[in-house]
């Protein structure tokens, strides 16, 4: 598994609508082994497709320990409200409180082509709504009000000099002195 570069915020791959998956051949395991060590070596809790420059409609999660794969996932269901503060890999250092659904059921693919159904509330909830968000060329920072938007488009000018290639490339997991305050909002 390798760990790939991660896109940021402003490369135009994180706008792209992705195309379903119907080759569950090697090209698509690599791929999602690769996302699964890029997800892991960012400490992220989940990573779409277009945030490692591909346009498969696959994301990857890892909530408390459990890793789930999903291709070509659709919300079937969305139940009340919830109010989260949501960071992204693609858009390092900026958080922002989102409202999503309290609870979702989606329906996927795994891996290898079955369907199966996975609920979820509270962390696994809003990571899911937010990676197929990412599915569909969609950021946390549309769900804001214009004008927190633009509070955080005005930070992100700041940190945006960090990246000027647009990709960062994940630290090793072990030893990192990083700061961990928001370890659970890196979706
Ligand atoms: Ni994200």
């Amino acid at each position: 598994m390798g760990i790939l570069p991660i896109r940021i915020f402003g490369d135009p791959v994180l706008r792209l609508e992705t195309t379903p998956v119907t080759d569950f051949g090697p090209t698509l395991q690599k791929l999602i082994d690769d996302m699964r060590a890029t997800m892991d070596g960012a400490r992220g809790v989940g990573l779409a497709a277009p945030q490692v420059g591909r346009t498969e409609r696959v994301a990857v999660i890892k909530v408390k320990k459990a890793e789930h794969v999903l291709v070509n996932p659709e919300i079937v269901e969305r139940e009340g409200t919830i109010k989260w503060e949501e960071g992204c890999l693609s858009i390092p250092e900026l958080y922002g409180e989102v409202t999503r659904a309290r609870r979702v059921v989606v329906q996927a693919l795994d891996r290898n082509g079955d369907p199966f159904e996975i609920e979820g509330t509270e962390l696994l909830g809003v990571c899911m709504q937010h990676e197929i968000d990412h599915l569909h060329g969609k950021l946390f920072i549309d769900h804001l009000s214009f004008l927190k938007r633009q509070k955080l488009l005005a930070l992100w000018e700041i940190e945006r000099v960090k990246y000027p290639n647009l990709v960062r490339i994940a630290a090793p997991i072990d030893g990192d002195k990083e700061h961990d305050r928001h370890d659970d909002e890196r979706l």
